[in-house]
């Protein structure tokens, strides 16, 4: 079994460092072209699609403004012509204390809301019909462990997004599998990456080590291969499913 995604191509949002780099490579290995979007690491984003090959190209959105998801997804489409896989990745855990005034509170809420489920959501809308139009398409969510069993009082707009995210997958999956439309959660645990270092910083290595199974924190690269084995259509009739990938944490 080969997991083949040569004359496909893909849009993987954040892909300019952590685990959207290592998406982005993985499916670029198994001969995706890739949309490597990105919000500031303009240069990382453009080596990557030069070192992804097969025609990659970087394109610039901030997902926290509705107008440019819509415009990302034109610009991409546009560019590709058929999409056939949407990998909605990008992703913030902002830290907001709730001891803190309402007003702070509220906008840390509106923008993880906006970056980690609304832009998702515009993506999906439109991915939907691009699929419909062009006999199908997978669409893949990078959701989170804390969509199941919550995180800490600082990420509650965090956990609550990731576990929106999943309600999307499921609904879409149930809504369009007859239209060839496919949709799949994939939920990591402490990755590591930018964002897991945040945590690290605030509750120590152990924190994210010590209810893992496995001896070692969980690399980028554990998460990607997954992604590309969804998007090759091997795994089609797993439509809906939720994989973790949290190095046994469930089970310790
Ligand atoms: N790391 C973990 O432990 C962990 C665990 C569970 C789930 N996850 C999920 O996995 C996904 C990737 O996380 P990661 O750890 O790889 O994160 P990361 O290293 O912090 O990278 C975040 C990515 O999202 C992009 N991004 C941030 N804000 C954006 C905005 N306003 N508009 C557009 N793009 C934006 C960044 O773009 P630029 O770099 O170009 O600014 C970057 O490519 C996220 O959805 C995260 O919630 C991560």
């Amino acid at each position: 079994m080969q997991i083949d995604l040569a004359n496909t191509s893909a849009l993987v949002t954040g892909a300019s460092r952590g685990i959207g780099a290592a998406i982005t490579r993985a499916m670029g290995r198994a001969g995706a072209r890739v949309a490597v979007h990105y919000h500031n690491q303009r240069a990382g984003a453009a080596a990557l699609a030069a070192q992804a090959g097969h025609g990659a190209e970087a394109f610039q959105a901030d997902l926290s403004d509705a107008d440019a998801c819509a415009a990302l997804w034109k610009a991409v489409s546009g560019r590709f012509g058929r999409i056939h896989t949407l990998v909605n990745n990008a992703g913030i855990a902002l830290s907001t204390a709730l001891e803190g005034d309402i007003a702070g509170w509220v906008d840390g809420w509106d923008t993880t809301m906006a970056v980690n489920l609304r832009a998702p959501g515009i993506l999906s809308k439109l991915a939907i019909a691009h699929f419909v139009e062009h006999g199908g398409g997978r669409i893949i969510n990078i959701t989170s462990r804390a969509a199941f069993r919550g995180d800490q009082p600082p990420y509650l707009a965090y956990a609550a997004s990731k576990a929106g995210l999943v309600a999307l997958t499921r609904s879409v999956a149930r809504g369009f599998g007859k239209a060839g439309v496919l949709a799949f959660n994939v939920a990591p645990g402490f990755t590591r990456t930018d964002m897991a270092g945040d945590f690290i910083e605030q509750y120590g290595e152990g924190y994210a080590t010590g209810d893992l199974a496995l001896t070692r924190l969980t690399e980028p690269d554990d998460i990607a291969p997954i992604v590309a084995f969804l998007a090759s259509g091997l795994a089609d009739h797993a439509t809906g499913c939720t994989i973790d990938v949290n190095a046994g944490s469930y089970v310790h």
